[in-house]
């Protein structure tokens, strides 16, 4: 009886584990990059830009699909790449104080399908 026991207890924890793993298995799906892009994207632009990046904002233009170089020039210098034509004549945006890495996962999340 008792053993019977440990085996049925032995069968649940294994259970609880594969979904666990799998659960995991199922996060990593969507790539890490993108989702923390998305989240400070969410927290630091969308006061001038569209939830939606493919859509213009209430100040700022549509800025999905825009390359690292623009993005990084942008928000880490407040500047454009060398010959590049900016989609507005303003310049209503500042530099903001995000890394290089944040920058990078902004511009995964901008270029994700
Ligand atoms: C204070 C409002 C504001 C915030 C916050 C802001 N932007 Fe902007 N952004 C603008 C405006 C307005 C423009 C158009 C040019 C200008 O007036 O500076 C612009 C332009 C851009 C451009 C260039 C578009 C093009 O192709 O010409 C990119 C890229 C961009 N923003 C990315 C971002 C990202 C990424 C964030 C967040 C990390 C952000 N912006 C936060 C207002 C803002």
């Amino acid at each position: 009886m008792r053993r019977l026991r440990s085996v049925l207890l032995a069968a649940a924890l294994g259970a609880a584990c594969l979904e666990f793993w799998s659960a995991c298995k199922k996060q990593e799906a969507s790539d890490p990059l993108v989702t923390r892009g998305r989240g400070l994207y969410l927290s630091n632009c969308i006061s001038c830009h569209n939830v939606n990046p493919a859509r213009a904002g209430s100040l700022g233009p549509d800025i999905k699909g825009s390359s690292l170089e623009l993005v990084q020039a942008r928000v880490l210098r407040g500047e454009y790449p060398p010959g590049y034509a900016p989609k507005r004549p303003t310049k209503i945006m500042v530099k903001l104080p995000l890394t290089e890495v944040d920058v990078k996962a902004v511009h995964a999340y901008l270029n994700a399908p």
